[in-house]
């Protein structure tokens, strides 16, 4: 049992009226791990002083919580796992491209629902330096709105007006950096010692070079090494990411504090999920990656205890783009099973299926999600294809060899695939952050031009066309109903291809994630009704895709997911089920040609117990012939049993 779960018992029990109680409550239920968590990151010995000041801190940032949102926390604890659902169907979506401002936003609320989203990741709004700033990911504060976006007013009625058509809402809490002109870097370059204590600032390069022996750079092209020179306080400075991004230095106590202030102000405006931005890089130590250490979990779990006291109806969704086996700890291991991040990325899924699609086979995929721990119950996946990032090929090398594949060769061929160094392949990619050193690499592009329809559309090629459209209906076939929340990038639903215009612009040039940060187009989708359209087709069939996940209560995420084996290459297969003995069977062909798998195991699961079971996805009854079982290239099949 987690600690979520402590609460929601404990607050059936209590029907108590005095406002102040869910708070004590709920702090004395939590006590124990915040203390524990604490004392392991700050000695006890050193930090007593402040310990008593976070204690102090929980009634002042009760305080600062609207009562509709105290009284959703009540609700929500009630309720329990609310993300779990199969209503949760989600959009990630640049503002400014959506539809201009957060006004404009608001107008095409309607469109959303027509698609079924129910959901929002909106990327970062908050104020950031002109210029380069990362797209936003580089902040000058926490709870502003940066004026593009318009004003925080327009953002509270935002996420009033979701909250009203229970719509959910995620925002970035870019926990690990903070841009060079946030108040804090600012007063730090001026030579003000409190807050050079808020980064790790050195008065030489010998600390830096240290840590350099083992940090792995993030962005080597554009942003080489991990240290800063600032000239004006003639310090040096630790900036992983970019070097306008300076990392906090969470050794600092008080620099937690601050921050837990930031994240309650930030959820105060009615955020229902954080995303905690590159939690992974949150400790750093000498002679390690400083990825995904011990501390780093620590506080992740400190930030989540609190939080849970004062707005626990908000939860945390984990950015870690890291090893398989790593990502899973973000929801917490042992005693912290289930406190840290109640969602998470599933960057290994994502990656996996774009392995899969360029090679036409499963088996890396078998063999790497099959060696991955079951997630905790409570806890559950964004699953996703696309995204404003990069794809980085993080396979397991043991998993890649075991397939009888050379790991440097394979990814190779991957970038030479995507990236358009083969001329028979479909996909219009482009290279990320290459080392021809290394051979190293990651690949940019959106869903559609990695898929190819912007190859077979400019060629005017219908075989490709149909082939790519057959391609991006299945993936995201496969995120719909993977188990956890499908997250859908803007303009994927309408197959929006690669947006070259960042070329034109010197902030954006260096930097080729923008080539998949495209404009929403508002005028295909005014024509989306008309049925012959390459994007209508794509539109349509997420629409019924994401209706029928709703209508079913097997796609919610009970924590049921089973690989199946079907002793063919090219088919993905799994099953979900559910207490009611409900099933759902999922299987597709990742080959260029129609496939058959023998069927004697999906009898056995009891699918065809009540004679040919329905297709969900085509509306068609599957037929076996002769025990087999046939698959169309890129068809994907949603077999129900009830
Ligand atoms: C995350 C974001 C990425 C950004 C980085 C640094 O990984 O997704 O876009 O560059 O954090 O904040």
């Amino acid at each position: 049992m987690n600690q979520a779960a402590l609460h929601q018992l404990i607050s059936s029990k209590s029907k108590e009226k005095n406002p102040e109680t869910p708070l004590n409550l709920r702090l004395a239920t939590n006590l124990s791990l915040i203390q524990q968590s604490f004392f392991s990151i700050y000695s006890e010995e050193k930090h007593l002083d402040a310990f008593q000041k976070l204690l102090d801190l929980f009634p002042k940032l009760f305080a600062l919580r609207p009562e509709a949102l105290k009284q959703q926390d009540l609700k929500r604890l009630e309720e329990g796992n609310w993300y779990l659902s199969e209503k949760m169907v989600g959009m990630q979506l640049y503002v400014e491209h959506f539809n201009e401002d957060l006004k404009g936003l608001q107008e095409k609320i309607p469109y959303l629902k027509k698609l079924g989203i129910n959901f929002l990741h909106l990327m970062p709004i908050t104020p950031r330096p002109k210029g380069e700033n990362d797209g936003g990911y580089a902040v000058n504060s926490y709870y502003q709105v940066d004026k593009k976006y318009g004003t925080k007013k327009d953002l509270l009625e935002l996420a009033a007006a979701l909250r009203k058509q229970d719509m959910f809402l995620m925002l970035d809490f870019v926990v690990n950096h903070t841009s060079n002109e946030f108040p804090w870097a600012k007063k730090a370059a001026q030579g003000n010692k409190k807050y050079q204590g808020y980064y790790y600032t050195f008065e030489d390069e010998t600390i830096p070079k240290e840590f350099e022996k083992s940090l792995p750079e993030v962005f080597p092209e554009t942003s080489p090494g991990n240290f800063t020179h600032i000239p004006e306080m003639d310090r040096w400075v630790m900036t992983v990411f970019n070097d306008y991004q300076w990392d906090l230095n969470y050794t600092n106590p008080e620099v937690f504090m601050e921050m837990l202030t930031n994240l309650v102000k930030l959820t105060n405006m009615g955020i229902d999920l954080v995303r905690f931005d590159a939690l992974a890089f949150l400790w750093k130590k000498i002679g390690t990656d400083s990825q995904n250490l011990p501390e780093a979990h620590n506080l992740i779990t400190l930030f989540r205890m609190c939080l849970q006291v004062i707005a626990p109806g908000t939860i945390f969704l984990a950015e870690a783009i890291v090893a398989p086996t790593e990502i899973i700890k973000y929801f917490g291991e042992d005693q912290k099973e289930g406190n840290e991040c109640e969602v998470a990325y599933n960057a290994s899924l994502m990656a996996l299926l774009w392995n899969s699609i360029a090679t036409k086979k499963t088996n890396l995929l078998y063999r790497s999600l099959t060696n991955i721990p079951a997630k905790p119950k409570d806890c559950t996946w964004i699953n996703y294809i696309r995204c404003h990032d990069d794809i980085g090929l993080g396979y397991d090398d043991r998993f890649i060899e075991a397939m009888g594949w050379n790991p440097q060769q394979h990814r190779k061929f991957l970038l030479d695939y995507y990236c358009q160094r083969l001329d028979w392949s479909p996909a219009r990619g482009l290279l990320f952050m290459h080392n021809p050193k290394t051979g190293d690499g990651r690949i940019t592009g959106s869903a559609a031009s990695l898929l190819g329809l912007e190859k077979g559309l400019d060629k005017k090629d219908d075989a490709l066309i149909q082939e790519a459209l057959s391609k991006i209906i299945m993936l995201h076939g496969i995120i719909l109903s993977f188990g956890g929340i499908p997250m859908i990038y803007a303009g994927d639903e309408i197959g929006t291809l690669n947006d070259y215009s960042f070329l034109k612009d010197d902030s954006k040039r260096e930097d080729s994630r923008w080539v998949n940060r495209p404009q929403q187009d508002w005028e295909i989708i005014a024509e989306v009704e008309k049925k012959g359209l390459p994007q209508s087709k794509i539109f349509l069939a997420l629409q019924k895709l994401i209706a029928l996940r709703k209508e079913n209560p097997v796609f919610a995420d009970g924590n049921s997911f089973a690989l199946c084996y079907t002793g063919n290459d090219h088919i993905l297969a799994f099953e979900r089920t559910d207490n009611l003995k409900n099933g759902l069977l999922v299987i597709c062909n990742f080959d260029e040609n129609p496939q058959v798998v023998e069927a004697s195991w999906i009898l056995k699961l009891g699918y065809f117990a009540k004679g040919e079971p329905k297709d969900l996805v085509s509306d068609e009854k599957v037929f076996l012939k002769s025990g087999l079982l046939e698959l169309m290239p890129y068809q994907i099949l949603w077999l129900k049993k009830s």
